[in-house]
């Protein structure tokens, strides 16, 4: 099973992505999570990605491609994998097709801006791991720290307004392309293409995509 979460900022891909890797014991492969990663290093590639990311800008698709590339090679990848983040550009989903790595399934999560806002604005994280809480939809057990670690939660620097405002705009004008891409490829036989309604609660959107992959 290989499904790609697509969606703006904020509308639930790596909250869905956790859960369904847990539901089908697959790895969740998040683009930000992997640089975030990088970003933490000292180096000219980690300073570099540190500041893309905070301009609310996409890092190249070489790069991007390549750090894909390098983490399907990985032997938990061999039944499948749950791309959250991935492709975001129509480069992107291109060199998906030519490398040959096939895609059972894209569900777009539909979300207006102004909960968008909203959400990303009460988001934390564990940067480590990637776990992702609200302060009010989706609170740790204790205030300010994460569940499994005790170690405390950050806010993304990219959660700041100027920088949300940026990565919205640069969601309509580098991303969105792929819901009519990937609509295309589903009426010629390609992966199925689903979208579901991302505002509702997290566990109906949950089980909104579960009918999605299962059908
Ligand atoms: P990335 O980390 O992928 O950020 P994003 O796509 O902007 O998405 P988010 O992580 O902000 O939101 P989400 O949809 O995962 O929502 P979440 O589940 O957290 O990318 C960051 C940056 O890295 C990019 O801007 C770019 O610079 C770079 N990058 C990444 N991938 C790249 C690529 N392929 N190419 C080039 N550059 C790339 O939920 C949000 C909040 O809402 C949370 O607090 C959550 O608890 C809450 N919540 C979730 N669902 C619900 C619900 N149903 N009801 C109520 N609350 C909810």
């Amino acid at each position: 099973m290989k499904i790609i979460l697509l969606g703006p900022p904020g509308a639930g891909k790596g909250t869905q992505a956790q859960l369904l890797a847990k539901h089908y014991a697959l790895p969740h492969i998040s683009t930000g999570d992997l640089l975030r990663q990088i970003s933490c290093s000292d180096d000219p590639l980690g300073q570099e990605v540190k500041a893309v990311m905070r301009s609310g800008k996409l890092v190249s698709d070489e790069v991007i491609v390549e750090i894909v590339w390098q983490r399907l090679q990985k032997a938990d990848c061999a039944s499948g994998f749950i791309f959250d983040g991935f492709p975001r550009t129509h480069n992107q989903a291109q060199e998906i097709i030519s490398r040959g790595i096939t895609v059972s399934t894209i569900v777009e999560i539909v979300i207006d801006d102004e909960e968008i806002i909203q959400r990303l604005s009460g988001r934390r994280v564990h940067i480590p791991s990637g776990r992702i809480y609200h302060i009010d939809t989706a609170p740790p057990q204790r205030v300010g720290y994460d569940n499994d670690t005790g170690e405390e939660l950050a806010i993304r620097d990219d959660d700041q307004p100027d920088a949300l405002t940026a990565r919205l705009q640069t969601y309509y004008k580098e991303t969105a392309v792929l819901v009519n891409f990937y609509r295309n490829l589903s009426n010629q036989n390609g992966p199925q293409y689903h979208q579901v309604d991302g505002g509702q609660d997290i566990m109906q959107v949950h089980e909104a995509i579960l009918r999605c992959v299962t059908e």
